[in-house]
């Protein structure tokens, strides 16, 4: 089975490590250890909003900080505007 990794709405990128192995490297090619799973979980977050002070791995801020994830905001741009809205 291929690993999957989920695009939480508005939110990190979950990665389920039940789905397939999965090795987290830095920029030089060392390997990021993983978070310790909690007991029944198999996911581990990636920041996506580039709010968290554990990066790379979520830590919530971006419920805090009202992130919108591109295709959220990429919607609400193409949604139709009253005539005269500025962009
Ligand atoms: S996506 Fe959760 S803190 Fe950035």
């Amino acid at each position: 089975m291929p690993l999957t990794i989920k695009v939480r709405k508005d939110g990190p990128y979950a990665v389920d490590l039940a789905t397939g192995e999965f090795t987290l490297i830095d920029h030089d090619g060392n390997v990021i250890p993983l978070p310790e799973l909690k007991p029944g979980k198999t996911t581990i977050t990636l920041c996506r909003c580039g709010a968290s002070t554990r990066k790379p791995f979520c830590d919530g801020t971006h419920s805090k900080i009202g992130f919108k994830g591109a295709e959220e905001a990429q919607r609400e741009f193409d949604a139709p505007q009253p005539p005269g809205t500025p962009r």
